[in-house]
C-alpha cells in the first residue's frame, strides 16, 4: 500500500519525550513526501474524529516539554464494536493510510483488537514511564521519571538523615517494579519493595531494625504503587506497629509523569518516531519498535502486549547487599 497520510495519537499515561517523538514523526513524514495529521486525546479523538493536520511548524518549540500537545486519554469506548466502527470510519474520512501510536500496553491492546477490523497498517512507539512492555528494554518516559524520583530521594535524604528517620517513598508502577527497582539502586535505598515480590512485614522490620543495629539512623524504602503490601502508607502503618521509630511518607505521585525528558529520552524519542515512519513506508504492520540496547528493532505488537517483563536479575541481586 502506498502510504501517502500518516496520523498519529498519544494515548495511556503521558510520559515525558512524547513531544520530541511526535516531532521526530512529523518531520521525518513530511521529509518523505508525506502529509502529517494529529489525532487530538487518543482512541478519543479518533471516534469524535478530532484529526489536526501537522505541520513542520506545528512541532516547532515543543520538543523539549513535558506532556504531549495531542493530549491523551485512555479510552473506554474504544473496546466496543460501536467504537471501533466510528474510529474507522473517520480514518476513512480524512484518508488516512497508516497510523503510529505512542503509548503503552492499553494502547496496544487496543491496536491489535482494531487490526482484527481493518487492514489500516499500524506501528506502536513505546511511551510510558513504567518500562513494562515486553519486547522492548526501553520506554520513552522512563529516564526522565528516574531522574525526577532521584531528585526527590536525594532531598528527603536529607531530612532522614537530618532527623534520624525512616522515610517510605512510593513510586510509580502498578503492575511493574521496574521504575521502583532503578530508583532504589540509584537512589541507596535500604530496601526496595517490588510488586513481583512478595512482601514480608516481619522481614522488613527486622532489617530496618539491624540497620540500626549497624548504626544507620535514617533509611529509604522504595514502594511501587503495586506492591502487594498495599502501598507505602499502609505498610509504614504496618511497620510503626512492630518498630517503634521515626517514621513518614511520601508519594511523589503524578510529579514523576512530567517535566523536561531527559537527554537519553529526547535521543530515544527522536529514533523511535523516525523508524515508526520509515516502517510503515516499508509496508510494516502490526509492530512496535523496540530497543535491544544496541539499536531500534520491530517487534510485533503481540509480543509487546504479553506482559512478560523480568526485571534485572542482577539489579535484584545486588539490592540484597547494597544497603549494608
Ligand atoms: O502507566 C503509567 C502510570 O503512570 C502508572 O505507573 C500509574 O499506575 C498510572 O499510570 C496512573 O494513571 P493515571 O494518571 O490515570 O492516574
Amino acid at each position: 500500500m502506498n502510504i501517502k497520510k500518516i496520523a498519529v495519537f498519544t494515548s495511556g499515561g503521558d510520559s515525558p519525550g512524547m513531544n520530541t517523538c511526535l516531532r521526530s514523526i512529523v518531520r521525518c513524514a513530511l521529509s518523505y513526501g508525506c502529509e502529517a495529521v494529529g489525532i487530538m486525546r487518543g482512541y478519543e479523538g479518533m471516534i469524535h474524529g478530532e484529526f489536526v493536520p501537522l505541520t513542520a511548524r506545528s512541532v516547532s518549540n515543543i520538543m523539549q516539554r513535558g506532556g504531549t500537545i495531542l493530549k491523551t486519554a485512555r479510552s473506554k469506548s474504544f473496546f466496543t464494536q460501536e467504537g471501533m466502527e466510528q474510529a474507522f470510519g473517520n480514518l476513512k474520512k480524512n484518508g488516512i493510510d497508516g497510523i503510529i501510536g505512542i503509548g503503552g500496553d492499553g494502547t496496544f491492546k487496543g491496536a491489535v483488537e482494531f487490526n482484527k477490523l481493518n487492514k489500516i497498517p499500524f506501528i506502536g512507539i513505546p511511551g510510558t514511564i513504567d518500562n513494562d512492555l515486553s519486547g522492548t528494554d526501553y520506554t520513552i518516559g522512563f529516564d526522565t521519571a528516574l531522574n525526577t524520583i532521584i531528585d526527590a530521594v536525594d532531598k528527603l535524604k536529607d531530612t532522614a538523615a537530618s532527623h534520624d528517620r525512616i522515610f517510605f517513598v512510593e513510586v510509580m508502577g502498578r503492575d511493574s517494579g521496574c521504575l521502583a527497582l532503578y530508583a532504589g539502586i540509584a537512589c541507596g535505598a535500604e530496601e526496595i519493595l517490588l510488586p513481583e515480590e512478595k512482601t514480608d512485614i516481619d522481614k522488613l522490620v527486622n532489617k530496618l531494625k539491624d540497620s540500626l543495629h549497624r548504626r544507620k539512623t535514617s533509611s529509604i524504602v522504595m514502594v511501587a504503587e503495586g506492591d502487594d503490601g498495599g502501598g507505602a502508607y499502609k505498610i509504614a502503618q504496618e511497620v510503626k506497629k512492630k518498630f517503634d521509630y521515626d517514621i513518614r511518607v511520601t508519594v511523589l505521585g503524578h510529579i514523576q509523569r512530567g517535566g523536561n525528558p531527559s537527554a537519553k529520552d529526547r535521543i530515544m524519542a527522536t529514533r523511535f518516531g523516525a523508524v515508526a515512519v520509515e516502517a510503515l513506508l516499508n509496508g510494516e504492520t502490526n509492530k512496535m519498535t523496540g530497543w535491544n540496547g544496541h539499536e531500534v528493532t520491530l517487534v510485533d505488537l503481540r509480543k509487546a502486549v504479553k506482559q512478560e517483563n523480568p526485571l534485572d536479575k542482577n539489579l535484584l541481586r545486588y539490592k540484597e547487599f547494597l544497603s549494608l
